[in-house]
């Protein structure tokens, strides 16, 4: 058998699944990607077959090892997943007694609401440092167990598995043998408690979720279990889990405290690393694990933003505007400014700072003379003044600014956006040569436990700097523009 010196990491996106096998260097070798179907099967409702999700995975997964000669170079296996979604399976048969429930679901607003006006939302802040919104796990697995027949007596008497995407995908990799999770996954249920990095009695009194369905909280790096030889020809260890901002943190090796990532996926997540302490914000922010690696933990403070590649990609199929992503780049720079066209791309509320569920979408400002790049070119915009919005918020709380802001996922191919991003925060934006930065921070964790990388410095020896964008506009030009996306925001907001 040759040398294992590579890894395979799995990222299972909102929208679609990648595997991508990276060798010691850091270095792509090869690679498959598959789109999913969305289901919308109400207003504001989010699903997803989690069959498909698994389908995809093996095929992408198997795909890419054909590409490399099979998996004899596999050291271990790195999973990284869209957070939040919830599955609820039957531990007997694997099944999944509903669909996937997404993140971007808003169908728990109310039960949040009537949370928030009972005055719970300082204690979830307080042991989550999460917010009563309708992103994250617990109410959505509430609604699930409260509305499929028997799932909650079921759940009871521990017939039921409760996981979110990675959890579900180490159970079927694992052939139905391992059920756990990782902890920057659990902290983003709302049921765990990030200070004891435990779960949380009260938490799961308040939302009803029985202890029986969850898993257990592993570390980010470290064995989880074992592949069943029948789907890679062999058993190969996986030994990384993370949720994918995090992994990107990871991936981008923002390892010290100050330093921070925005990835451009489905939505837009900037992290900033805040050390081995927790910080709580007075913007809405939230306190999140970034990661734990031998034991010893690292926050992180989270500005999520729900819409991003997402305001793109409805571009696309939405208004067909476009038939490649890559078409906005062009579109942008052919127009010399914005002719005062803003969009807020609220189609599933807002995130933060705002973190209005009710909220929807928004073009306006337009003119006779306003075209298609117009329409594209705000959508570009509203997610560089959405980050903005988020920097500033870090800022405001005393969490170190930022001179350099890593970004990576696939708006970072556009550099009319990037240059745009740099003039709107003021500060350096750099993207890594690989731009699949979740992908390979989850090879990343799969290898450290491994020993393809001994320690989290090799891993930094590894990051390497694709291309810089320093800040150009005139102080003016972007003070005029800035006022006119809060004018839009303030247009969109159902709340104040
Ligand atoms: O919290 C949701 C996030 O993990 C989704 O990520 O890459 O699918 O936008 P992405």
């Amino acid at each position: 058998m040759s040398k294992q010196d590579c890894v395979l990491a799995i990222d299972q996106g909102t929208t679609s699944t990648r595997s991508i096998i990276f060798d010691k260097n850091a270095v792509e070798l090869a690679g498959a990607r598959k789109e999913f179907p969305q289901l919308y099967p109400r207003s504001s409702w989010v699903e997803h077959n989690p069959e498909d999700i698994w389908s995809d995975v093996l095929a992408t997964s198997q795909e890419a090892l054909e590409k490399i000669g099979g998996a004899d170079r596999i050291a271990a296996i790195g999973i990284t997943n869209q957070r939040e979604t919830i599955v609820v399976w039957d531990r007997a048969t694997g099944k999944p007694i509903y669909n996937a429930i997404v993140w971007q679901d808003r169908r728990t607003a109310q039960l949040c609401q009537k949370l928030r006006e009972e005055g719970y939302e300082t204690v979830v802040r307080e042991r989550t440092g999460l917010l009563l919104d309708p992103y994250f796990s617990a109410t959505k697995l509430a609604w699930l167990l409260d509305n499929v027949n028997d799932a909650r007596t079921r759940a009871e008497k521990g017939e039921l598995a409760f996981g979110t995407i990675d959890s579900f995908i180490l159970w079927r990799l694992t052939g139905g043998k391992v059920h756990a999770t990782d902890i920057t996954n659990a902290s983003r249920t709302l049921l765990f408690n990030i200070h004891t990095q435990e779960w949380d009695e009260e938490l799961l009194r308040k939302f009803r979720i029985p202890a029986a369905i969850l898993p257990e909280v592993k570390d980010n790096s470290t064995i989880f279990g074992e592949t069943i030889p029948s789907l890679y020809g062999r058993a190969i260890p996986v030994a990384g889990m993370a949720g994918d901002q995090q992994a990107a943190l990871v991936g981008q090796t923002c390892l010290s405290p100050g330093m921070a990532k925005a990835t451009y996926g489905t939505g837009c997540f900037v992290l900033l690393n805040t050390g081995e302490k927790p910080v709580s914000s007075k913007n809405r922010m939230l306190t999140t694990i970034g990661y734990r690696v031998n034991n010893k933990t690292t926050y992180a403070l989270e500005g999520s933003i729900f819409v991003a590649g997402a305001a793109i990609k409805w571009l696309r199929d939405g208004l067909n505007l476009i038939t490649h992503a890559s078409q906005t780049d062009d579109m942008a720079t052919r127009i010399p400014h914005s002719h005062g066209v803003y969009m807020v791309p609220g189609f599933v509320g807002l995130g933060a700072p705002h973190w209005d569920p009710d909220a929807r979408g928004l073009i306006c400002g337009l003119t006779l003379d306003a075209t298609a790049a117009h329409i594209a070119r705000a959508a570009l915009e509203s997610v560089a003044y959405q980050t903005l919005d988020l920097i500033s918020a870090m800022t405001q709380d005393g969490a170190g600014t930022t001179e350099t802001l890593r970004i990576d996922g696939g708006m970072a191919a556009n550099d009319w956006f990037c240059q745009f991003l740099a003039d709107m925060l003021q500060v350096k934006v750099e993207k890594p040569k690989n731009i699949e930065t979740t992908a390979l921070g989850a090879g990343f964790l799969a290898g450290l436990a491994t020993g393809v990388w001994s320690t989290p410095k090799d891993l930094i020896a590894e990051w390497q700097s694709g291309s810089q964008f320093q800040p150009q506009m005139s102080n003016e030009q972007r003070s005029s523009m800035v006022a006119g996306w809060h004018q839009a925001i303030r247009r969109t907001l159902t709340q104040n």
